[in-house]
């Protein structure tokens, strides 16, 4: 255990930059926290009266210094959100559908403070591409390279969507590209199904408000999540569905996510296959 409280400037500098070369991106307390305790009781105890908006729970820094004889506590912890999870779904059930236009969602959602995952969050990644595009590809949540930029698939599995995209004549002004969750899941894992449930609304909302002609969803979390479905990837990509939103009935397309191409690149075939499927039908539309 490193007495931080030892430490001159110098040294807590090099003990950061130690941190960052090995990789620590989340910070987490020096005694174990039951988070699952935590979210049960927001769940199962819904609070009577909404009470005020709480302020951003941020991480603690790492070298705070810390009274030699204070006790060991959990790091203090502020409730993930106000609101039970059923009001915060409500709210922004409510949220999504008053925004008129995307930028007013991209408002209404910076705004909302009722998924946790905005807490460890450096910013909201709401959107990158054309907001006019006929392609719409919705991934599974911003990764570190994101949350530091601000925009959705810009680290390396961006990249290899980009290829993607080039292999069948696309780029970024002819594509709009969102994720299932806009703020980064803390150490890149999977969203919680409470977490996705509280960004759906704003989902669904962002497809009405673009209303593309192809919807494309990249790996198992966006097209499970999106067409309601419990089917695994494997069986769902390159299977075409029917998503009603908005009056409209756009053509889905569920896909390997490029994140898993780059660990399994043999399975590039399929994604390749998918990728031909989805120009033939652009083609067919003939709006391209
Ligand atoms: N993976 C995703 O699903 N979305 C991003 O924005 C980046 C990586």
């Amino acid at each position: 255990m490193i007495d931080l409280t030892a430490l001159d400037r110098e040294g807590a500098a090099a003990l950061l930059r130690f941190y960052r070369d090995i990789g620590v991106e989340t910070l987490v307390a020096e005694s174990p926290f039951d988070r699952f305790a935590q979210s049960q009781a927001e769940f199962s105890q819904p609070k009577p009266t909404p009470p005020p908006q709480v302020e951003r729970a941020r991480p603690a820094p790492v070298v705070a210094p810390k009274p030699p004889a204070a006790p060991r506590t959990p790091m203090p912890v502020k409730p993930a959100a106000a609101l039970s999870h059923d009001a915060a779904t409500a709210s922004a059930r409510e949220q999504a559908a008053s925004a008129q236009t995307l930028d007013e969602l991209r408002e209404r959602l910076a705004a909302f403070d009722g998924c946790a995952l905005k807490n460890s969050a450096t910013q909201l990644v709401f959107a990158d591409g054309a907001p006019e595009a006929r392609v719409m590809l919705i991934g599974e949540g911003p990764g570190a390279d994101e949350d530091r930029i601000g925009r959705p698939f810009v680290g390396r599995a961006g990249q290899l969507l980009d290829k993607m995209l080039a292999a069948i004549g696309l780029d970024r002004t002819k594509v709009y590209i969102a994720n299932v969750v806009p703020w980064r899941p803390p150490g890149n894992r999977t969203p919680t199904p409470q977490e996705l449930a509280l960004c759906l609304p704003f989902v669904r909302r962002q497809i009405e408000l673009v209303a593309p002609d192809f919807l494309v969803l990249l790996g198992a979390c966006a097209a499970q999540t999106v067409l309601d479905e419990k089917e695994g990837i494997m069986r769902l990509r390159g299977h075409w569905r029917d998503y009603a939103c908005g009056g409209k009935t756009i053509r889905a397309l569920p896909m390997l996510h490029p994140a898993y191409l780059l660990r399994a690149p043999l399975k590039k075939a399929e994604a390749w296959r998918d990728l031909r499927a989805l120009k033939k039908a652009m083609d067919h539309a003939g709006s391209f």
